[in-house]
């Protein structure tokens, strides 16, 4: 079965490829590399000892995904391509706009027109905005989204829900993800953030490792359990393997039109509790101070996960220990990432 994977070379992405080639599924992998480096790929073929055929396309170019889809027969996609830098896309919010909503669209219709209608798509916790924990699939979303980032991924699934609508054969997945963090066991792949890391997880354990002298704790007077922000943790091959099962799910023909679930581990940790089991797993000091609270942050928020449980029968297995001592397996022997 052949799957086109949008935005397979970066994080995420490859590490659903290595899922899926361990799974007996063959990989078509779309990606432009402005967030990541082939050497991504060739390093999911060493783990796997399985080959992916591989092309080069922006999204925003309809005839590259045209000569894709003509030149495979694609049964379902799943589509991580995008941009994601919240503070970013603060500043440029037309490049995000184009990439993520335009690039969407045009996959689509190239979809469409190809009679491929099984879609996977990257979603976020990030579509709820508000502050009402657990979050639940049921929520209202798109109300206090705080990013031009954050209102791509609404943006989108309210495309793909009209898709549906206009045509029953569509079968789509919105997987809401929270803060995927971690890298495969062999420490062949992971995080590679370009410049000064904006997230958590890169930016300690590139303190740990001594490239960056501190890190900020953003916050300590938060009314949660010891003052720091809350989130929920999930491992990116807990969060890979959620990806398969949704892809079970659409083949399976389950799936109602469109449906949504949060891949979370439905527990959150506070800032401080994922720095002590970084220095518990790396066994090294990660210098902190605290600093001002950054703006757009909500004290806390995890997800509910029962629905993944019920209809994808998805439970995460690893919990922080183990997101930790992968994080930086991968960080000590990539210090400078794919370079
Ligand atoms: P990433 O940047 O590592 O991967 C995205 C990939 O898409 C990169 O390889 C990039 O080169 C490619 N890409 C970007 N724009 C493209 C375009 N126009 N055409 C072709 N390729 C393009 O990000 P990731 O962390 O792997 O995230 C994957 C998806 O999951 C994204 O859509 C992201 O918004 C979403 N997501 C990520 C997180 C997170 O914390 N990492 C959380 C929620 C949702
Ligand atoms: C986690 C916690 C920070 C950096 C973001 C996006 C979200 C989603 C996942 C895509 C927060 C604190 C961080 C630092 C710190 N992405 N922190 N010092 O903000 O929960 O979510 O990534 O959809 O949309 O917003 O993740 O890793 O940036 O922050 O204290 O240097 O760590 O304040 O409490 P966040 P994060």
């Amino acid at each position: 079965m052949n799957i086109l994977v949008t935005g397979a070379a970066g994080y995420i992405g490859s590490h659903t490829c290595v899922e899926l080639l361990n799974n007996g599924y063959d990989v078509i992998s779309l990606d432009n590399y402005s967030n990541s480096s082939p050497k991504s790929l060739e390093r999911v073929e060493e783990i796997t000892s399985k080959s992916i055929k591989k092309y080069e396309c922006d999204l925003r170019d309809v005839e590259g995904i045209e000569k894709i889809f003509e030149e495979n027969k694609i049964d379902a996609v799943i589509h991580f391509a995008g941009l994601k830098a919240v503070g970013e896309s603060c500043k440029i919010p037309f490049t995000y706009y184009e990439n993520n909503v335009s690039g969407t669209v045009n996959l689509c219709q190239v979809m469409a027109k190809m009679g491929c209608k099984k879609l996977v798509f990257s979603s976020s916790a990030t579509v709820y905005g508000g502050n009402d924990i657990p979050y639940v699939e049921t929520f209202k979303t798109g109300v206090e989204i705080s990013s031009p980032y954050g209102r791509t991924k609404f943006m989108i699934e309210e495309i793909l829900k009209d898709a549906a609508v206009s045509d029953n054969e569509w079968k789509i997945s919105l997987l809401r993800y929270f803060n995927p963090i971690g890298a495969h066991p062999s420490g062949k792949i992971g995080e590679d953030p370009r410049g000064i890391p904006n997230n958590l997880m890169p930016y300690i354990s590139q303190v740990a490792i001594g490239k960056l002298k501190e890190l900020s704790v953003f916050g300590d007077d938060y009314e949660t359990k010891d003052g720091t922000c809350v989130r929920d943790y999930i491992h990116v091959c807990d969060l890979a393997r959620g990806h398969l099962l949704a892809l079970e799910r659409l083949q399976k023909d389950e799936c109602e039109g469109v449906e949504m679930y949060n891949l979370g581990a439905g527990k959150g940790y506070s800032v401080l509790e994922v720095i002590s089991a970084f220095e518990k797993a790396s066994g090294k000091t990660v210098n902190r101070k605290f600093a001002p609270r950054r703006e757009g942050d909500l004290p806390e928020f995890y997800a509910d996960a029962k629905k993944a449980k019920e209809y994808l029968g998805f439970e995460t297995e690893l919990g922080i220990d183990k997101m930790c001592e992968d994080t930086w397996r991968w960080q000590q022997n990539n210090p400078k990432g794919y370079e």
